[in-house]
């Protein structure tokens, strides 16, 4: 297993390019089950994820090949396998994707439930209420859910739930409805651009949906898809990734290929943060003018700022001078990467659904452990505007959704190393017996004394799944 040892203090210059978006990648390769004849995609980024549902998609009869031009040439050439197994699905819960297009398809589906998750609870029931009003028969049955329909009828779907829409629902549903015999309208849908990148792949393939980017979605059913090219849209959560790493470092950093039509409530965010922002060629220019300001953040479904930058904000407010509540409406739980934050010295208290961060003067290096996907890169980014050294574990997470992102940063003058875990790549600065003397390796003492600083579990049992988010 795999860890990073991250010298801190080290201001990022240069310019740097956004890949294309893990979570617009994963629903198009899974709606490419429902189309007759090749698809080539562009822009596929080399992730983990990408890796486990090429895995599934092949065991669900798909040839899938990387192209000399980097496309990605997928094609159904055997329908016969219907099942999605656990050990896959565990592993990458957006698995569940396939469900929709087997079922348009193929007519039956088994896929598995996805299982526990680190960011919160994950419900699969809006997407079963969205199949089931199309006529597919439904039951789940030791951890799987069995699905048939000798022919999916359109119909009228609302698929808001307690936390807002679904986005890998609204996903399942569209495709699934897209040979469906008749109209289906879906109020309530997920606008994220993922969904709408999805929805432009499927029209290319001869579906017919309108509303793309509303929360209310007409899908005309075809007798047949086939298939298409697409250029998958750049990541917007990488994209802010790269923006705050160079917040965080006080750097001056040019981010290529960003949709700043993507990321509106989060760079009006940054913005107020203090962070400035200026727009270059294909993407922005970024510079930390100022000191940062303390600011608020109700995590909210598009376009609103996206729960997946949570973990990235608090990290950048962790240093920010003042009082800065973070809510997250969407994954109320979604806060296992602030206890390792506090480990780094920020001052943070849980309350409910929100986190409140009293900002430092600043963060020291420790040695801290990735939870998840987004929890990863937050204390990566944290890790670069720290004093001394850091070590974080189970970076297995970060490779799921960021490909080499050490590399990306350590092109604009980070000090990542990517080395086994092990006692001996322990940097000595955060050896046990050294740690004990003040300053030691740049750490500073941190105060936590005052209102529960650092109180930051809301529940004594510690969420430690290995599931991907
Ligand atoms: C997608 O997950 C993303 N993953 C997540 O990104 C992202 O955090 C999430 O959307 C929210 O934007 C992919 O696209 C592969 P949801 P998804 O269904 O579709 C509740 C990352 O880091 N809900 O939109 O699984 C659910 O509990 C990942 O890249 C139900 O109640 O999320 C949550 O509170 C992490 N019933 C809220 O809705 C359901 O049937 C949003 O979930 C489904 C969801």
């Amino acid at each position: 297993m795999d860890m990073f040892v991250v010298r801190g203090g080290q201001r990022l210059e240069g310019r740097v390019s956004v890949s294309g978006a893990k979570n617009a990648a994963l629903p198009i390769m899974a709606a490419a089950l429902a189309a007759e004849g090749p698809t080539v995609l562009y822009g596929v980024p080399d992730l983990v994820d990408v890796q486990t549902l090429g895995e599934l998609l092949t065991a669900l009869g798909m040839t899938i090949a990387r192209r000399a031009d980097g496309g990605l040439q997928m094609e159904v050439v055997d329908q016969r396998p219907c099942v999605a197994e656990y050990d896959l699905v565990r592993r990458m819960r957006a698995s569940i994707c396939v469900l929709g297009p087997l079922l348009a398809r193929r007519k039956s589906a088994c896929v598995s439930l996805p299982g526990g998750c680190n960011i919160g609870d994950r419900p699969v029931d809006l997407h079963l209420k969205g199949l089931a009003a199309l006529g597919a028969d439904l039951r789940v049955e030791s951890g799987y859910i069995f699905a048939s329909a000798a022919r999916l009828k359109g119909a009228a779907i609302y698929l808001g739930g307690p936390f807002g829409s679904t986005v890998t629902g609204t996903c399942n549903v569209m495709m699934a409805a897209a040979l469906a015999e008749g109209v289906t309208t879906i109020e309530a849908a997920a606008c994220e651009p993922e969904v709408v990148d999805l929805g432009e792949f499927m029209n290319k393939m001869g579906a017919r949906i309108s509303g793309l980017g509303t929360p209310f979605l007409r899908i005309e059913g075809v007798a047949a898809l086939h298939g298409a090219e697409h250029e998958i849209i750049p990541d917007r959560i990488e994209a802010a990734t790269l923006l705050m790493a160079a917040a965080m470092t006080g750097g001056r950093v040019q981010v290529d290929n960003v949709r700043c039509g993507h990321l509106t409530a989060v760079l009006e965010k940054l913005r107020e943060i203090g962070v400035r922002l200026t727009p270059v060629g294909s993407g922005l220019a970024v510079d930390v003018p100022h000191a940062l300001n303390a600011a608020d953040c109700i995590m909210l479904p598009y376009p609103g700022l996206p729960t997946d930058i949570q973990a990235q904000f608090m990290a950048l407010l962790a240093a920010a001078p003042g009082i800065s509540i973070v809510t997250d409406k969407v994954f109320p739980d979604r806060f296992m990467h602030a206890a390792e934050l506090v480990r780094m010295g920020a001052r943070i208290r849980r309350e409910g659904p929100s986190a409140i961060i009293s900002g430092v003067a600043g963060l020291s290096g420790a040695s801290v452990m990735a939870s998840d996907l987004r929890a990863s890169a937050a204390l990566v980014l944290a890790a670069l505007a720290a004093r001394g050294d850091s070590v974080i574990r189970r970076i297995y997470h970060l490779d799921r959704g960021y490909h080499r992102l050490e590399a990306k940063l350590n092109s604009l003058g980070a000090r990542i190393s990517r080395v086994q875990d092990a006692p001996q790549n322990m940097p000595a600065s955060l050896a046990p017996q050294t740690c004990g003397r003040r300053g030691a390796g740049g750490a500073a003492e941190h105060d936590l004394r005052g209102p529960n600083w650092g109180r930051v579990r809301e529940t004594s049992a510690d969420r430690l799944f290995d599931a991907a988010e």
